[in-house]
């Protein structure tokens, strides 16, 4: 028996407009994850994919590719030089899926890592991220690459699409509180919306995203000095950005302002948008108050994370 896990994530800055080049910070989160476990299967079964949490079995050998965790598990076998073993993988996950928490990205790379730990392989983070890439393609169209990108790595990333990610220096431990709508929203429809829009009136989108570029590297100074009242302001300007792509929700809006008005430095959506998930940046002594309140406010649950302080 082999498993491999990953966790969820959370865009701090950047979303959408990293799918047009330009940069976003993104971390890793703990508290939720993806499990994969390896276990023989009966001989001449070949391998197969059993998505308990759905209640799905996927047949990996002969499959067809539209299937997202099927495609990456014959890469990664392939890439391993696995023909087609019996094995039976099963995944479990506690990251809620289309909420902007990276559920797709987490299974696959905990695919990946059980596959690699089942023939007694390694492969670095750039290997798995390329690999998990490709089933996010079928996910949803056009990802940037920086869900698989800030998992496989399992670090705070800069990222620019189609560069390797940069770490950066984080002066002081940086709090959220993470609160969900319960409103499933597939990112491959606001990405595509978004697209629509662009397509329509490109100048006035690359005007906001250049906006929302701006507020990024002004985060990245701002994490850099460990200046979290101005990170706040920034997420607050980030999310009236995002507004203006129409991917927020009158549910996110609600809840971002309830996190601000229970005294978080600020507050926004965080991933694709229109349902899933808001962040809230808090001060450690105020988490608690901001998860009663965005509790109180609708929120279907919270997880309070720390990105910790690096040099
Ligand atoms: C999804 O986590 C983030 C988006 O920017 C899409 C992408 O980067 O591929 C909305």
């Amino acid at each position: 028996m082999a498993t491999g896990s990953a966790p969820g994530k959370v865009i701090l800055f950047g979303e959408h407009a990293v799918v047009y080049g330009r940069p976003a910070i993104a971390a890793p989160v703990s508290q939720v994850a993806a499990t994969a476990t390896v276990t023989p299967g009966a001989p001449g079964s070949g391998c197969v994919l059993d998505l308990s949490d759905i209640g799905e079995t996927v047949p990996v050998t002969g499959a067809s590719t539209e299937q997202p965790l099927a495609l990456v598990t014959k890469l990664a076998l392939d890439v391993l030089g696995l023909a087609t073993p019996d094995w039976r993988i099963v995944l479990h996950s506690t990251i809620p899926v289309s909420s902007g928490l990276g559920s797709g990205a987490a299974a696959a790379t905990a695919i990946v890592r059980a596959i690699a730990a089942a023939s007694d392989r390694s492969l670095t983070a750039g290997e798995i991220s390329a690999l998990v890439y490709q089933s996010e393609t079928l996910f949803h169209g056009t990802p940037s690459g920086i869900d698989n990108t800030v998992i496989a790595y399992e670090q705070p990333v800069w990222f620019v699409r189609g560069q390797p990610p940069e770490p950066f220096s984080i002066a002081r431990p940086v709090t959220l509180v993470i609160g969900d709508t319960g409103i499933a929203s597939p990112t491959s429809i606001t990405v595509g919306d978004v697209r629509r829009g662009w397509q329509a009136d490109p100048r006035r989108y690359e005007y906001v995203f250049d906006a929302i570029a701006r507020a990024t590297v002004a985060a990245y100074h701002a994490i850099e000095s460990g200046d979290l009242a101005e990170l706040g302001r920034l997420m607050n300007g980030n999310h009236a950005l995002l507004q203006e792509l129409e991917v927020s929700s009158p549910e996110l809006d609600r809840l971002c302002a309830a996190a601000r008005q229970a005294g978080a430095l600020g507050a926004k959506l965080s991933g694709g948008g229109r349902g899933g998930n808001m962040i809230a940046l808090v001060e450690p002594a105020a988490a608690e108050t901001v998860a009663s309140a965005l509790r109180q406010a609708g929120t279907v649950r919270t997880i309070t994370t720390t990105v910790a302080a690096c040099a």
